[in-house]
């Protein structure tokens, strides 16, 4: 037996569910996946947005809001359905962005980032779960401020919340790893998605952004994607429980 069929390297047909598909880094990932091959599933709550990308790239769209429980499970049940069992990859880039000054934010607001960003992303783990096997990856979403606390754009709600995602991706590599999943995540620095849309309108709120970064500029959202698909790929056979910062060394500063 070659090596690369010891790990996968040459399974041609990899299935793939990609929350918040519609659109940005989401978006990007589907394409990407697509291209190297995978038969994928585009979830979001976007419905129209979704079935867009699924008809560009040869996939199937499903509505899915990240912090419906039944919704989740309907979903998934019918994505497998089209895909077929097992499943091999999962992305979770559904999530919003929140930037209610700090002295402002009430917790009906923190509670509304936090259900969809750390708990959509839960939910959505544990029922692809359901549906995996041994070598099966999952990829989470974070962002460099859940590493740094925001200083960015994001304020205290978007922070923690994707501070939390970080910690719950550690947890569930610990968990997983008796089934033989692995599950990873990427922190990006600024994307020029609509997520970030208002702000790289604003000239000098660009230029913050921009010049945040050691490349002096944002990344393009397949620059996110192809790390993604990295990190759900035989390839990435060694790496679990990893956040990866895609962030052009904004870190670094
Ligand atoms: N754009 C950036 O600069 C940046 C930086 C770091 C991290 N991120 C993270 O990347 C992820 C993707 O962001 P993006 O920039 O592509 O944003 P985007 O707004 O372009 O895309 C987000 C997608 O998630 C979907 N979505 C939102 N809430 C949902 C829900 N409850 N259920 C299902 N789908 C839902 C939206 O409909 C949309 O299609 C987010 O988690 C975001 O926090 C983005």
């Amino acid at each position: 037996m070659l090596a690369d069929d010891r790990v996968g390297l040459r399974h041609s047909t990899r299935s793939a569910i990609v929350t918040g598909g519609a659109s940005g880094i989401g978006k990007a990932t589907c394409e990407v996946l697509a291209r190297d091959g995978y038969r994928v599933a585009v979830f979001d709550r976007d419905e129209l947005g979704a079935r867009a990308v699924a008809d560009a790239i040869g996939g199937s769209a499903f509505a899915c809001d990240v912090t419906d429980e039944r919704a989740i499970a309907t979903a998934f049940e019918r994505a497998i359905e089209a895909l077929g069992a097992p499943l091999d990859a999962l992305a979770t880039p559904a999530g919003i962005l929140d930037t209610t000054p700090f002295m402002e934010l009430d917790a009906a607001t923190f509670l509304r980032v936090y259900e969809i960003n750390t708990i959509g992303t839960f939910l959505c783990i544990r029922q692809a779960v359901n549906y995996m096997q041994q070598g099966s990856r999952i990829c989470t979403v974070s962002s460099v401020a859940g590493k740094r606390g925001g200083g960015l754009h994001g304020t205290a709600a978007y922070a923690a919340s994707k501070g939390a995602v970080i910690a719950l991706t550690r947890s569930a590599a610990r968990d997983l790893a008796a089934r033989g999943i692995a599950v990873n995540g990427v922190a990006p620095g600024p994307v020029l998605t609509p997520m970030l849309q208002a702000s790289l309108d604003d000239e000098s709120k660009r230029a913050h952004l921009e010049g945040s970064t050691l490349l002096g500029r944002a990344a393009n959202p397949t620059e996110i994607a192809e790390a993604i698909a990295w990190l759900l790929s035989p390839a990435a056979s060694y790496v679990n429980g990893e956040m990866l910062s895609v962030d052009g060394g904004l870190l670094l500063d």
